[in-house]
């Protein structure tokens, strides 16, 4: 099972009827995952779809991702509006009124949660969204299980986009999943760079973005004294690709556009991958 994952689009940044500055890089991801020989079997975008949740913001979404050849989930960050979404959307699965649902097809459960707390940056988890995690989780306990949503469970150390850890929405989560020991993977957005990471033993993985990066900055902050620190970065934008290899969950990340090769697999190099693969040893 091969599962792509891109986050934090963004569209739509300067309003509407104005040029996306995300909309090139968007097609800088999807380029980058056409040009792999092996496809992806599915498409996970984490949220933050768009920049300000609205109408004409998901259709220019929906119009840029016809280029994917592969199915597309969506789940919400905290830019997006479900209603908005659901309305250009309308077969996307939904629950209770969110954004949540079990993709169920592959050796790997995919469990997609909805941490939306409408009108706050961080995340969020009610009591009806609690219970369904509860319920989704307790019908499967020995399955190899992944749990994907927007926002980051962590106190990143980058001052301004972290999250407390005795966050409401962070502590229910905690004790929710921790009894859990199939859970392979939590798969997140919404800190626009690569992490990795343990929460209730279990393992957390930040994708890169489609939108400009957060810099890499983890001096201490303080909010009264503006000290001229970057906060966002003109890197290229990424996506990550989770390959379930049967035992356990592999998950990469790539800048794109991907580099020039610089070396190619053609008959000159059969030596060479003869060599890495250790199959002319005695
Ligand atoms: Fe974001
Ligand atoms: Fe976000």
């Amino acid at each position: 099972m091969l599962l792509a994952q891109i986050t934090d689009l963004h569209l739509g940044f300067d309003g509407e009827g104005n040029d996306c500055p995300n909309t090139p890089r968007l097609r800088q991801v999807i380029d980058g995952l056409k040009s792999m020989q092996r496809a992806p079997d599915m498409v996970l975008i984490t949220g933050d779809n768009v920049e300000s949740g609205e109408r004409w913001a998901y259709e220019l979404l929906k119009a840029e991702l016809a280029a994917l050849d592969w199915p597309c989930f969506f789940l919400m960050g905290n830019h997006d509006r479900r209603e908005a979404f659901l309305d250009v959307f309308r077969d996307h699965p939904s629950e209770d009124g969110f954004i949540q649902y079990v993709i169920d097809d592959w050796p790997v459960r995919i469990l997609v949660m909805d941490t939306l707390g409408e009108g706050y940056h961080g995340g969020a988890l009610c009591p009806v969204r609690e219970a369904w995690l509860r319920e989704k989780l307790a019908e499967e306990p020995d399955r190899p299980t992944i749990l994907a949503m927007h926002h980051t469970p962590l106190q990143t150390g980058i001052p301004w986009m972290t999250a407390k850890p005795e966050a409401p929405w962070v502590e229910t989560l905690k004790a929710v999943i921790a009894p859990y020991k199939n859970i392979e993977r939590i798969i997140c957005g919404h800190i626009h760079r690569p992490i990795t990471a343990m929460i209730a033993g279990k393992s957390v993985f930040v994708s890169p973005a489609v939108a400009p990066e957060v810099t890499l900055e983890l001096a201490e902050l303080n909010v009264d004294k503006p000290d001229e620190r970057r906060l966002i970065t003109n890197n290229p934008p990424g996506f990550s690709l989770h390959y379930w290899n049967g035992e356990t969950l592999i998950s990469h990340s790539t800048t794109c556009p991907i580099g020039d090769p610089l070396l190619i697999y053609d008959e000159k190099q059969i030596k060479t991958i003869r060599h890495t693969l250790d199959l002319d040893k005695d």
